[in-house]
């Protein structure tokens, strides 16, 4: 039996999802869980050589032995995305979320989108969640059992899991967004509308933190940002580009803003989250000629360098190190 959590180390977008990816197969895990904020998550993930994008259906859709993907009751549901991914990926029979899912519609995306404090203060994903989950602490939020669309998906998650950790199988628990985006813990108001750290995301899906095995934090290998507020070292756009670090958000398609890897908040990081194992993806973008490589000792080594000064300054290993965006493009030293 094992219960691994998955987190973001900076603001989002580190590749949780091809993570996921890997250590689904990895752990032959047979329930993925996810946790955290709802829709404004895109995780890209590529399996069996095709591209996923999902907002709501778990990142575990590769995995082989996986039974059920599901949606713990933290999380907001919007009906339409979440039917469309699953005819996308196929999953009907596997994907479930909670009867107390609460469900984002059409009215709190508009409110999203045209109140300037979220869209253009904060910069938000226009995604709706925000509104959605200020109504529910109102208690006036529809929740998932209350739509007829959701009926043919709907379970008890925190049983299912509990049923699991009862029968001793692994156990992935996902979490979207991350620490720095933390409403709590994060760079307010410039974050997210709920706390997203590991402790979080099991309460999201209905465990306590005693059941838990491992907390692995997921930093990439410069640190990213969308939407607005503080980001220590930031490049102007033009260095971002010469440095290849582009990237596009996944929800919103902005580019995403890009600074160098920041050991003080990773090493914050690893502490609010109590990681006990660290990923590092996109050494491939810093290293290009690093590109698929799956062993350490072949690393270049400018890379080879690279990570052994990160290691040392933040005091953990990386125990997975991403160089490529497919789940097996990655160097594994779990043993
Ligand atoms: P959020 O929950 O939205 O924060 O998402 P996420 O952490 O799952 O990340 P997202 O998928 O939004 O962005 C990560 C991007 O990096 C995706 O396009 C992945 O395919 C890609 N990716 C992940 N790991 C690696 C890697 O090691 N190398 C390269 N080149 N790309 C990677
Ligand atoms: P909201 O969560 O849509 O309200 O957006 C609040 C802030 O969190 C904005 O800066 C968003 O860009 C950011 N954000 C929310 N979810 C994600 C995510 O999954 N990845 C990266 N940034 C996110
Ligand atoms: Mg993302």
């Amino acid at each position: 039996m094992s219960v691994d959590v998955v987190v973001g180390g900076f603001w989002g977008d580190e590749g949780k999802g091809k993570i996921i990816s890997h250590l689904v197969n990895k752990r032959k895990a047979t329930i993925v869980a996810r946790g955290g904020v709802g829709p404004n998550a895109g995780h890209t993930i590529v399996v069996d050589g095709v591209e996923y994008k999902l907002r709501m259906i778990p990142s575990g859709i590769g995995g082989k032995f996986v039974r059920k993907l599901l949606i713990g009751p933290g999380v907001l549901v919007n009906p339409e995305v979440f039917l469309e991914e699953i005819e996308k990926t196929n999953m009907r029979g596997k994907a479930f979320l909670d009867h107390q899912c609460g469900v984002i519609n059409a009215s709190h995306r508009e409110i999203d989108r045209c109140d300037p404090h979220l869209s253009k203060k904060v910069g938000t994903t226009g995604s709706g969640s925000g509104p959605a989950n200020e109504e529910r602490v109102r208690r006036k939020l529809k929740l998932a059992k209350e739509i007829a669309e959701l009926k043919p998906f709907l379970t008890d998650v925190p049983g299912e899991i509990h049923g699991g950790i009862a029968n001793g199988e692994p156990i992935l628990l996902e979490g979207t967004q991350a620490t720095y985006l933390s409403l709590f813990h994060g760079t307010y108001p410039y974050v997210t509308t709920k706390d997203v750290t590991a402790s979080s995301i099991c309460a999201d899906v209905g465990i306590g933190p005693t059941v838990v095995t491992d907390v692995t934090l997921v930093f990439k290998a410069y640190v990213t940002r969308v939407g607005e507020g503080f980001l220590p070292e930031e490049l102007t756009e033009e260095e971002t580009i010469k440095r290849g670090w582009t990237e596009y958000g996944t929800v919103t398609k902005r580019l995403r803003r890009a600074a160098p890897f920041n050991v003080e908040l990773a090493k914050r990081s690893i502490q609010l989250n109590s990681a006990t194992k660290i990923a590092l993806t996109k050494i491939d973008i810093l290293f290009p000629a690093d590109q698929g490589n799956t062993e350490f000792d072949k690393l270049s080594e400018g890379a080879k360098e690279w990570l052994t000064s990160k290691e040392k300054e933040i005091g953990m290993p990386f125990t997975f190190i991403g160089t490529g965006p497919a789940d097996v493009e990655i160097i594994d030293r779990e043993g």
